[in-house]
């Protein structure tokens, strides 16, 4: 939540950072801001709105220099307004700041600061912090950076700015994710690699605690206590081309086109067909660890907690492990009991999900081991976990989770195998699993042809007011996953609901205004999803099904029917999610949505 940018070189920093602006804005899109140091003085922009807000208002009044600081913002302290857009100045005016974060004791530390003088002029928590250091600032900005900070409570990325050091930015992070871009005579700070692989490929993560100085040739890393550290440099593994749009209108829609090669880069390497099982060499536990484990914890949020829910049944179903999940926001303040034998894992496609982590460091606290699956390398829960496997799936930019999905999903089957084989999993059923998740790229392909037969049911319900997500075993997350998909990106009422569960509350809501989507492929419950689709028929309730090619039962019975080839059922999830990413893509379009960044949300939940 909340991306911030800073450049340090030769060239002027406006453009490069209103660059990088756009390629965070997915983290945030309230309100954005530059400030450079211009000859001993700040040219300091900001402004209510998305990017080209900012964009237009620095052609009318450009912001010179070759140093500066940018953020776009998600709201958390003050409603979305240019006063509460950041950077933020301190008394003095000399020291400007960006911050990701929340300083919980803001209010204590503007009592005291009110009192010795300090007026503010926003409402935020970060204005407290740029004011904090300008108290400490005697000659040394770093020293003032490191002094405040040791006074705040809660979670903060930085960058901060002096107009009598105009050749250098201070970063620093607890909580909230920064990092150092090395360029060739510039250097960046960055929430995130896609505001700056454009520039550069080289980066080192910051921890936790630590503090950087940043000049045009120089980066200096310390702790809190000052004391030295020797940052490590790695390759950002993807190119600036990966965060284009390319010829898609939207990145949610090149996300879902993206998923048959996504799913593919998720198994590449890990099917073991010899063995009839999956390798995930980066588990970092041995054959005696794994076959010990007897119970597992998924946690996660949003969309992949759903991939999580689909996880207790493929691993209670192969591996007949008991599994469980949770909202990672629970589990935190939960006292669960884990015992020794028991695996924790978090799911999270940007690995900076502030109650993901916090789970996690929990566990870790207790001295449990933990294991992440994640997507974007370097982000902190991959560094923080003992163990786990990246997706691969590139960077996903659409604020509505997608192709992060499937590749969890896959990740997840892979890991039922695996688990499952080491216990009662026979190597047919193995073999047979593997065979036919090579073929799910495939498959899924089929499906994305059928984007416009998809985009003409849409057309059909886009102006209902509600509708509901049904279906039983395996796709019951995924119909939590297409309820979700649908309310976040255009703002319809959906529930997702396990088909038989319906007749518990949700039915009352059926009526002729009110779309059904059931997720009834040829399966095992297929009969009694089928009973379940007849009673909201029953009351007049319109009804769209996800079906197997070629089910003309169905076809008969359904409103309106889109077709998915057919699979083993634990695999069901990686086809049927699909036709609902897309039936929500087109209802948010033609409801004149804009589905890449939804009101209200952000990408990366940096904050609790
Ligand atoms: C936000 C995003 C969702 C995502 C969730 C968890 O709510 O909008 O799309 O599923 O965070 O994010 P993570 O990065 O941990 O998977």
């Amino acid at each position: 939540m909340c991306g911030i940018v800073g450049y340090v070189g030769k060239k002027p920093a406006q453009n490069i950072l209103l660059e990088g602006l756009r390629r965070l804005e997915y983290r945030g899109y309230d309100s954005a801001g530059v400030c450079t140091v211009n000859d001993g003085k700040f040219d300091l922009r900001k402004k209510k709105g998305r990017i080209n807000d900012l964009a237009a208002l620095l052609r009318q009044q450009p912001a010179a220099g070759t140093t500066g600081i940018g953020h776009t913002r998600w709201a958390t302290h003050g409603p979305p307004t240019d006063a509460n857009a950041h950077p933020h100045l301190d008394q003095s005016g000399k020291i400007a700041l960006v911050h990701n974060g929340v300083i919980e004791n803001h209010q204590t530390l503007k009592d005291r600061l009110v009192a010795q003088g300090h007026q503010f002029i926003s409402q935020t928590d970060t204005e407290v912090l740029a004011h904090l250091v300008g108290e400490y600032y005697k000659d040394d900005l770093v020293e003032a950076v490191r002094l405040a900070l040791k006074e705040v409570v809660g979670t903060y990325g930085i960058a901060v700015v002096h107009r009598d050091h105009p050749k250098s930015i201070v970063g620093a992070r607890r909580g909230s994710p920064l990092l150092i871009g090395i360029g060739r005579d510039e250097n960046f700070l960055a929430s995130d690699v896609s505001a700056i692989v454009a520039h550069t490929r080289r980066v080192v993560y910051l921890n936790d605690f630590e503090i950087v100085t940043l000049t045009r040739d120089n980066f200096e890393v310390t702790n809190i206590e000052a004391g030295a550290v020797s940052p490590e440099i790695k390759e950002i593994e993807f190119k600036a081309e990966d965060v284009e749009r390319g010829k898609y209108p939207h990145f949610m829609l090149k996300e879902i086109f993206e998923q048959p090669q996504t799913v593919q880069n998720a198994f590449r390497g890990r099917l073991n067909f010899d063995e009839a099982t999956a390798k995930l060499g980066g588990l970092n536990l041995t054959p005696a660890e794994l076959r010990a484990v007897d119970r597992i914890i998924f946690i996660a949020c949003g969309t992949a907690l759903h991939s999580g829910m689909v996880a207790k049944y493929l691993l209670e179903d192969l591996a007949r492990i008991p599994t469980e999940w949770d909202h990672a926001s629970e589990f935190r303040y939960r006292n669960s009991p884990i015992e020794k034998h028991t695996l924790v894992f978090a799911i999270s496609q940007s690995g900076e999900t502030i109650d993901t982590l916090a789970a996690i460091r929990e566990c870790r606290r207790k001295g449990h081991k933990t294991l992440g699956i994640v997507n974007v390398v370097g982000s902190t829960i991959a560094r923080e976990v003992d163990g786990g496997t990246y997706m691969h799936a590139g960077p996903e930019i659409g604020v509505a989770a997608t192709k992060s999905f499937t590749s969890q999903l896959t990740i997840l089957t892979l890991l039922a195998v695996l688990m499952g084989r080491m216990r009662h999993l026979a190597g047919t059923r193995g073999t047979e699993i593997l065979r036919e998740l090579e073929r799910i790229p495939g498959k899924i392909e089929r499906i994305l042809q059928q984007s416009d037969a998809i985009a003409a049911v849409a057309k059909k319900y886009c102006e209902a007011n509600s509708f509901l997500f049904l279906a039983r075993q395996y796709n019951f997350p995924v119909a939590l996953e297409g309820a979700l998909k649908l309310k976040e990106i255009s703002y319809i009422h959906a529930e997702g609901y396990p088909a038989a569960e319906m007749k518990h509350g949700p039915i009352a809501l059926v009526d002729p205004r009110t779309p059904s989507v059931f997720i009834c492929p040829k399966n095992s419950v297929y009969d009694k999803t089928m009973a379940n689709i007849e009673e909201v028929k029953a009351r007049k309730g319109p009804v769209i099904v996800v079906a197997t090619e070629g089910d003309t039962e169905l076809l008969s019975k359904a409103d309106d029917l889109i077709e998915i080839p057919a699979t083993l059922d634990c695999l069901e999830p990686l086809l049927t999610v699909v036709p609902l990413q897309l039936l929500a893509y087109h209802i948010a379009i033609l409801r004149g949505c804009d589905v890449d960044k939804p009101r209200n949300l952000a990408k990366s939940v940096t904050v609790e």
